[in-house]
């Protein structure tokens, strides 16, 4: 098999994006998207979106991360504060979160400010999951260096034991952030690679503004 992939191309023809059908709230069209994204057969995990964070090193980082809820308000999703991604918005708040779903040609992208959600909200959500997630969340310092598979497996047989007879509490270091958005992209793919782009921009925490970008 080749390693070029100078003919890996393909045509996007299958949706359009006007400004004509585009509602004043971009999140009106996010929920439009997302539901269609999530209630179609050839979409899986619909809710899983690329996070990237600044870290200290000046450098981007992405990685993945299940979106929990969204709504005027932003986009929440949980994990260990203690995380590299949690130190990195600890520094730096400004977050760009995005969606790729190949079957339907779409993108989205939101540029945003990420905030730890209420203890009682973590609370609720951790409460919700089940026991093994909630012992994971004890046995692994999410993004520290581990010595072994072993050793991971050891933590998680320790806390296993630790909590046997009794109920698993959240620890303190894990919980949600909620995104809020300050630009929401919208992208449909569309022949020629003459691409739909409509973008919402935040205007004094009330209004969004429309407009087309060149693909
Ligand atoms: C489909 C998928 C869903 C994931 N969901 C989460 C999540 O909701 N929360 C989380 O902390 N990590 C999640 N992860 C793991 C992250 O991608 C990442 O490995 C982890 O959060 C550590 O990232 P960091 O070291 O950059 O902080 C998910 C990974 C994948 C592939």
């Amino acid at each position: 098999m080749s390693n070029d992939l100078s003919d890996h191309r393909k045509t996007y023809a299958k949706f359009e994006l006007l400004e004509k059908n585009c509602p004043k709230h971009p999140i009106s069209l996010f929920k439009d998207w997302f539901s269609f994204a999530d209630t179609s057969d050839l979409v899986d995990e619909a809710n899983a979106m690329n996070i990237a964070t600044i870290g200290k090193d000046g450098f981007p980082k992405n990685r993945i991360v299940l979106l929990k809820k969204y709504d005027e308000n932003g986009f929440i999703f949980y994990t260990n504060y203690n995380s590299e991604k949690g130190k990195a918005i600890a520094e730096n708040k400004h977050v760009c979160l995005s969606f790729f779903w190949p079957a339907l040609e779409k993108q989205i992208i939101i540029k945003g400010i990420a905030e730890k959600v209420s203890e009682e909200m973590s609370e609720s959500y951790f409460m919700s999951r089940p026991d093994g997630s909630k012992m994971g969340a004890w046995a692994s310092h999410q993004s520290e260096v581990v010595d072994s598979r072993e050793a991971l497996d050891d933590n998680l047989k320790k806390i296993e034991e630790e909590f046997k007879n009794d109920k698993i509490i959240r620890p303190k270091h894990w919980g949600g952030y909620r995104v809020k958005p300050m630009s929401i992209e919208f992208w449909q793919g569309r022949p020629n690679r003459m691409h739909d782009r409509i973008r919402y921009v935040l205007q004094k925490e009330i209004t969004w503004k429309l407009e087309r970008l060149a693909p």
